[in-house]
This record gives C-alpha cells, sequence and structure tokens, in this order.
C-alpha cells in the first residue's frame, strides 16, 4: 500500500492539528516542536506528513503532490484550489474582516486602498458589495498599513482581536468565519478512496 501524504500548515494550527492526528492514533515519532524537519511517517497508518506555509497547502493538494490537507478556510478562500473540502475539523476558529482605524468608518465614496494578505477574498468581498477597490500584497504585519499610510484599511483575521487593539485599529465589517478544514485532491479521493475514506472516518471519529 501507497503512503498517503497529507500537507499540514505550519504555524498557529500545526499543534491543534497534530493533537488531532494523535488523537485519531497517528503518531509521527520523531516529531518535536523545535525540529526543523519537513517530512514525517506514521508507518502503522501508512501515512506521510509533510509541512509547509499555510498558503501553499492548497496548492500541494491541488496538484497532487499531496492526497490531503489540514489548512484553514481563509487560505482555502483566498486561493481557491479545485479540490474537496470535507471537513471542518472546528479548530484555529477566527473571522475575517474589514478594519481600520478606531472611530473610523468604511468611506465607500472612493476606491478604497485595501492592504491584506488575502487580496483575493478581499476583491471578492468588496466587488460583492459593489464598492470599488485597489488591493495592495502585503505576506505579514498586515496592520502595520493604515498606520504607515500605505492603505486606507486592512482585511485580515482577527482572533482575539489585540494585534488590531494594540494598533489603535478595530474591526470595521465583519466578513466569513474561519476553521481548519480537511482538504483532499480530487483523483486521491477516487483512485486512493478506501485509505482516504478511512483517513476521513479516523478523524471525523476523533472530533466527536
Ligand atoms: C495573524 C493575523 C493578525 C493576527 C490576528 O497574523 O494576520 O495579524 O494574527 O490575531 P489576533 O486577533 O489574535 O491578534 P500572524 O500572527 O499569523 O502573523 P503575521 O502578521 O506575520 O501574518
Amino acid at each position: 500500500m501507497d503512503y498517503l501524504t497529507l500537507a499540514l500548515a505550519k504555524g498557529r494550527t500545526a499543534e491543534d492539528s497534530i493533537n488531532l492526528l494523535n488523537k485519531a492514533g497517528i503518531h509521527f515519532d520523531s516529531l518535536t516542536e523545535d525540529s526543523r524537519k519537513l517530512v514525517f511517517h506514521d508507518d502503522n497508518n501508512m501515512i506521510q506528513l509533510i509541512f509547509v506555509k499555510a498558503v501553499d497547502v492548497p496548492t500541494y493538494v491541488e496538484n497532487g503532490a499531496a492526497d490531503l490537507g489540514i489548512v484553514g478556510k481563509d487560505n482555502i478562500m483566498e486561493e481557491q484550489p479545485d479540490i474537496y473540502e470535507l471537513l471542518d475539523l472546528q479548530f484555529g476558529k477566527c473571522k475575517f474582516a474589514v478594519a481600520g482605524f478606531t472611530g473610523t468608518e468604511l468611506d465607500t465614496n472612493k476606491t478604497l486602498i485595501v492592504a491584506s494578505k488575502y487580496p483575493n477574498a478581499a476583491k471578492k468581498h468588496f466587488n460583492r458589495k459593489g464598492i470599488p477597490i485597489h488591493t495592495i500584497k502585503l505576506n505579514g504585519s498586515v496592520e502595520l498599513a493604515p498606520i504607515i499610510g500605505l492603505s486606507d484599511v486592512i482585511v485580515d483575521i482577527v482572533e482575539t482581536g489585540s494585534t488590531l487593539r494594540e494598533n489603535g485599529l478595530s474591526v470595521l465589517e465583519e466578513m466569513e468565519a474561519i476553521s481548519t478544514r480537511l482538504i483532499v485532491n480530487k483523483a486521491s479521493f477516487t483512485t486512493k478512496s478506501d485509505s482516504v475514506h478511512t483517513f476521513i472516518h479516523t478523524l471525523k471519529n476523533s472530533l466527536e
């Protein structure tokens, strides 16, 4: 039997993802928090784990380099990959929001300049509302953009809200609720049907 390759997002949800896998009886022996290793194996369950940047998980799964992926809905919405999204794993909960200076409102009489790690999701949101925007793609510390005059507002994920607060910003408009999802490559879903379904079933049971 071949290994099933699972792409797992590094960063904020990695620990919860590993805990869920462990609860499901999937263990990677040499996996430690400070390890720089990127590939791990569970030979009992025939699972190969690869650690990739969250933003890249949809790409690995869409292209079949990974059969499965565990990643936030934010990255799925941004990348719009051609995959199956099969389970809401119920952790990494946060929300997409438009944020700007506390006490201000969205100025919809002009083309808004929106900085974001998620320019596609931002465009989609404002298009739906018929508000013209110009997006600026950033890769982190997005809250800095309005402060430094790079943008009018930001579109970002908000979890505790402390990054916004500590930078004099507030949510001006809530967008979608976000959580971590299990995604599957479309071809693997068919060609590796048995092992993919066993994996999904095992994970589902551990959620309940
Ligand atoms: C995310 C997000 C916000 C922050 C929100 O950034 O882009 O900056 O977390 O969390 P909070 O509401 O709990 O403060 P991340 O920590 O992933 O780092 P980054 O700025 O380098 O992208």
